[in-house]
């Protein structure tokens, strides 16, 4: 697709309103390398931006999501050079938490095949995840004696409850895509030879809702976590002032007069009729 910017390391596809983010060395089962870094913050810049994409579904070549940072390029090669050291985490956090987090769009982390150490990050930063059930997942550090770093035990805690997340980091013992779904380190699991079909099942469910209302709704989401209950309360009301002064599409006061006054859509069944 040539409106679509190439990268040494990420490979850009579209379909419809769904932009693909595609992890791209199969051939080291898509180890991040410095370089898939950069990459990466640069293909995220730009699907922020891309008027056409709506929904952004980040996932691996060749049959495989990640087998964490590039064990050659990230560690070994940076080991007696603190600044390409500094530089290559800063990257590496820069793009699976910091820009996936705050992304101003729904994020859908699609996993087939391994997804080793650093490759946690990304699916929990992710809004969504779907894996295939026979992915492979694993906390696999300590099996060469460092801890998941880099925030990958921070995340973990957040999506997996103390127990599970203990007990994987400090075992590495390997877990399933169906593993993973009924922990609820994923959303769902399903047969590999559906992942994508599933995965955009979601994202046009996701394409065609208020993009103000997607993007405003995961900001509260995330940060009334850390908040008390006084603190939410007060957030919310302003938070959805301000959404219904911003956004450009006006939505709620179509949905408003769709549901009262032309009686045409309910909220309890799905979105309001988008006009722009
Ligand atoms: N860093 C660097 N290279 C990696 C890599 C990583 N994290 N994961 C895989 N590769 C490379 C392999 O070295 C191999 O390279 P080669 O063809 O030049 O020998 C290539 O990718 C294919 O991997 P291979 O090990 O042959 O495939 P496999 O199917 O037998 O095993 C894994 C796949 C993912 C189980 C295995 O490669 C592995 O354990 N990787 C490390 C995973 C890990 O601990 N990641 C956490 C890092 S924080």
């Amino acid at each position: 697709m040539d409106d679509v910017p190439n990268f040494e390391t990420v490979k850009i596809e579209r379909d419809g309103g769904t932009t693909f983010l595609i992890l791209n060395r199969p051939e080291k089962k898509n180890a991040m390398s410095p370089q898939m870094h950069i990459d990466m913050c640069a293909a995220l810049d730009w699907a922020e931006d891309d008027e056409a994409t709506k929904v952004v579904v980040l996932t691996g070549a060749g049959g495989n999501f990640c087998a964490g940072q590039d064990l050659k390029l990230f560690f070994r090669a940076t080991e007696d050079d603190p600044k390409a050291r500094r530089r290559s985490r800063r990257a590496a956090h820069e793009w699976r938490w910091n820009k996936l987090v705050a992304f101003p769009k729904a994020t859908i982390a699609m996993v087939p095949g391994y997804c080793f150490g650093g490759g946690f990050t990304p699916v929990i930063a992710c809004d969504f995840a779907i894996a295939a059930e026979d992915a492979t997942f694993g906390l696999s550090e300590v099996n060469w004696g460092i801890i998941p770093g880099g925030l990958v035990a921070w995340a973990v805690t957040q999506v997996m409850n103390y127990r599970d997340a203990l007990y994987y980091s400090v075992t590495g013992e390997k877990f399933s895509g169906a593993t993973a779904a009924q922990m609820k380190f994923v959303n769902k699991a399903v047969p590999n030879d559906r992942l994508r079909e599933e995965t955009m099942v979601l994202a046009r469910a996701l394409e065609a809702k208020s993009p103000a209302a997607v993007r405003y709704t995961k900001e509260a989401i995330r940060t009334v976590r850390g908040m008390s209950k006084e603190q939410a309360l007060d957030f919310l009301d302003c938070k959805n002032d301000a959404l219904i002064a911003a956004d450009p599409e006006r939505g709620r006061g179509k949905a408003l007069s769709q549901f009262l006054d032309d009686k045409s859509f309910k909220p309890g069944h799905g979105s309001f009729e988008r006009t722009t």
